[in-house]
This record gives C-alpha cells, structure tokens and sequence, in this order.
C-alpha cells in the first residue's frame, strides 16, 4: 500500500540526497579550474572547446577619452537607449537613459520587427530628448549574444541565448540589420561604431577608472566573462608577432565541463535551446528559479514537504511559478517564525509548516550555492590564468541583478575563492560595476572613433 505520510527519515534522506548532489567539493572545483585552461586553451586556438574566447577588437581604454556618445543595449526582457558622456578624466555619466520592455512575441518572432522594435524605441528616445536629426551621433551597439565579430563595428551572431529566438538573425551581422531598420524608420543621423558584449562594456568601463581591472563579469539574467589578454596569446588571430592586448569575450555560459543533476537535464531538454549554456542554465538568474521549482515539485510529489497542502504541485506546476527573486525573499527570512517565506506560500495558497519553511529555504540555498560556487571557481580559473602565482592586485568588474541583488550570492562567491586561493584571495576584489554596459559601450564608441 502507498504511504501517505513519510517518515523523517524519507524526509531527511531526501534532503540530505539533494545537499550532496548540488554541493561542489574541493575536488570538483580544481578538476573545473583545469578544464577551464584546457577550454581556454582550446578556444583561443580556434580548436575543440566549449568556450569560444571570441575576440572583441577592442583594448582597454585609457582614461582620457572624451565626447558624448549613444549606446543600446540588448540582452534581455529590457532594451536601453543611453546619451552618455565622458570627461576624459575616468568619470562616464549617463545623461538620458530610457527602458523599453521587450514583448515576448518580439523576442521569438522574427528578425526584422525585433530590429524594427529597437529602431522604434530609439525614435522615441531621440525625439524626448530633442536629439537634433540633422547632425551625426556616434553610437555603440552593446548586444549580450555570442557574436562573431572580426572588427570593432560588426559581428556576426554565432546563436541566440536567454529566451530569444527570433528568425534570420543567426548567421548575419547584426550592425547590417540594425542599420537596416533605422533606414526603414528613416532615421539617419546615427552611425554604429562599436558593437560590444556586455561584459566587455563592464569590464571597459571599470578599467576607464581602475587599471587594474582586467576582468568583466555578468552574474544577472544570463552569465559570461571577458578578460584582457596578449595577442600572441591568441593563435587563431595569427598575429603572433602582435604586442597588444585584444579583450576576450568568452561566452563562459556555454562552458559544458561540469557534473550537473538529472534536474539540469530536465530544465535544459525543456529549455528553447537544448545542449546549449549549459554553465548559464546552472547559474544565472534566468534559470535558478526554475531549477528550484523542478526540484520542489519533484520533493512535493514524493510527499516529503507542504503534506498538509493536498493542492501544493498545483500552485508550482507552471513554469514561471517561483522565480529567482522569490529564492532571494525566501532566503534573506531571517525571521524566526518565517514569516515572509510564510506570507510568500499563502499568497499561493499554500499552507505550510515550519518545517516545511526550513525545507524550501535549504533548498535555495543549495541551489543558489552551487550557482554562487560555480561563478567564484569561474572568476578563480580566469585570473589565475592571467597571473597564475597571484602577485598582482586584480579588481573584477560585475554587474547583473543576481550578483547585486541576490541576498547572500556575494558572500557566497567569497568563501568559495578563499577556499581556492586562500590567503591570495586577498589580491582580489570585486566591484558592482553598476550601467557597465552602457557606460562601457560609450567609452568603446569613443576609442573606436578615435582610431578611425
Ligand atoms: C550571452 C552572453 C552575455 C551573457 C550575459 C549570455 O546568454 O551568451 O553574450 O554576455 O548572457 O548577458
């Protein structure tokens, strides 16, 4: 006969099966730290490796760089258009922002009316802020995609991430279409000359007022890394000779060389690019509440929490149920009853016990934990691959809502590169490089018409 009401035991031995198949082990993170290299390696090269190390074209700028420049920026449910300028002393401000929610229906139709959406906002954005249309504005394009670029001022997108799937745009430049469709909107006092990542606009704009600011992290709806590295250090340029630096953006989502649970393998064959990101998918924003919610309904089915709620699954059967904020809120109670994890199940309808409360707040933090170690192993593997003995102070510039706003996520990430590097921890410190991508893709337009 069918228990209805498990034993602690099948509790505890579920929760405790959980906690061992999301933890990382020292082990798990030094074997990550060299098929990092191995893939780091393999991707500058232009060989086998599921990090593609794509070249940016651009350096660190140098500080003095001056003008006013537009730049948008692309990479999730929310499009900007920004007027920053820049005094040629470090200090980048941003004049004129505005945020434009990107439909759904946008993101996964076709091709032209997501550009035909974007030249629309940025018509909008020139005329409330009375750009004049009779004289020419610089503007840096920041698109957080892969991109394939082989200049500064295009890039071929190599596959959409993050929920977007709009038609004809994998394979073609990406500057070609947004021009195009500022033509269609007879829009013609703008010319692209930067397209960046955004990684490498947080890293750009850190570094304008920090030298020693060498990489740029997004831990926020998706999650990635540039870092600077030597041209000789790159074979697939062949340019061995080259004595500069060239920023790599390494699209660090779609590293594949990491154990993931039978959870991971749900969410990615339900996912809209399955096999792909497999990194992000255990990772970013986008993804963690989902994870959470596939793991919870799984425990909710075997009976093991919210016993006295018969209608529990119900409420958390749909995508979308619980979402990484609601991991954050359920995470940051430090209430002794639990009371806002309490309030947040009853707006579900859910009915709860306290053991239940401390159940679902472990399992976040299992979840956001591995999420947090992941990301501090991947920042440990980059920079000691640039300054393997750690002699030199590095700062890493970040940004991204998971980074800035999940309760505990930082902290996290710290006690994860103590345990790697110990006391050379200390060489590295992290800041919120806070609107990088749009400050950076200002300063990027700025070194780009400069060198023209
Ligand atoms: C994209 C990257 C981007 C990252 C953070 C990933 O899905 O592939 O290009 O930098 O998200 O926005």
């Amino acid at each position: 006969m069918m228990r209805l009401t498990p034993s602690y035991e099948t509790r505890d031995a579920f929760f405790s099966y959980l906690e061992e198949l999301f933890a990382l082990s020292s082990d798990d993170l030094f074997a990550m730290i060299k098929d990092f290299y191995w893939d780091m390696s393999g991707g500058l090269s232009g060989g086998p490796s599921s990090l593609k190390m794509l070249p940016s074209f651009v350096d660190k700028p140098k500080g003095a760089e001056e003008g006013s420049f537009l730049a948008l920026d692309l990479g999730g449910t929310h499009f900007r258009v920004l007027a920053v300028a820049l005094d040629g002393k470090g200090k980048a401000t941003v004049r004129h922002s505005s945020q434009f929610k990107v439909p759904r229906k946008v993101m996964q139709g076709t091709g032209a009316a997501l550009f035909d959406f974007l030249a629309v906002c940025i018509d909008s954005f020139l005329t409330k802020n009375r750009f004049q249309r009779n004289r020419t504005y610089d503007l840096a394009f920041t698109f957080s995609f892969p991109v394939r670029q082989t200049r500064v001022d295009s890039g071929v997108l190599i596959g959409w991430t993050k929920g977007f799937t709009a038609t004809d745009v994998q394979g073609k430049d990406v500057v070609c279409l947004l021009n195009d469709a500022l033509r269609r909107k007879h829009i013609d006092c703008i010319r692209v000359t930067a397209l960046a990542n955004d990684t490498v606009g947080t890293l750009v704009a850190r570094s304008y007022k920090d030298p020693t600011c060498n990489l740029g992290v997004i831990l926020g709806t998706g999650t990635n890394a540039c870092y600077r590295e030597k041209w000789s250090n790159i074979p697939k340029l062949k340019r061995p000779k080259h004595p500069g630096h060239m920023i790599i953006n390494m699209e660090w989502g779609d590293f594949s060389r990491v154990r993931s649970s039978c959870y991971d393998s749900e969410l990615d064959a339900a996912s809209v690019n399955p096999g792909a990101m497999r990194f992000e998918k255990m990772v970013s924003g986008m993804y963690l509440g989902e994870l959470t919610r596939r793991v919870l309904v799984d425990a909710i089915k075997r009976r093991v929490i919210f016993i006295i709620s018969p209608d529990a699954v119900q409420r958390f059967k749909r995508k979308g149920t619980l979402k990484t904020a609601d991991m954050s809120l359920i995470e940051g109670d430090d209430t002794a009853d639990l009371d806002h994890i309490d309030s947040f199940l009853k707006q579900k309808g859910i009915l709860s016990t306290f053991d239940d409360r401390t159940l679902l707040k472990r399992l976040c933090g299992f979840i956001s934990g591995r999420a947090a170690g992941l990301g501090a192993t991947a920042i440990a593997a980059v920079i000691t691959w640039m300054d393997p003995d750690l002699k030199k102070v590095h700062t890493v510039g970040i940004d991204g809502a998971l980074f800035e706003k999940y309760t505990g996520f930082s902290t996290k990430m710290r006690s994860v590169l103590d345990e790697l590097l110990g006391g050379k921890a200390d060489n590295i410190s992290w800041v919120h490089s806070k609107d990088g991508s749009g400050k950076g893709a200002a300063i990027i337009a700025a070194v780009a018409a400069a060198s023209e």
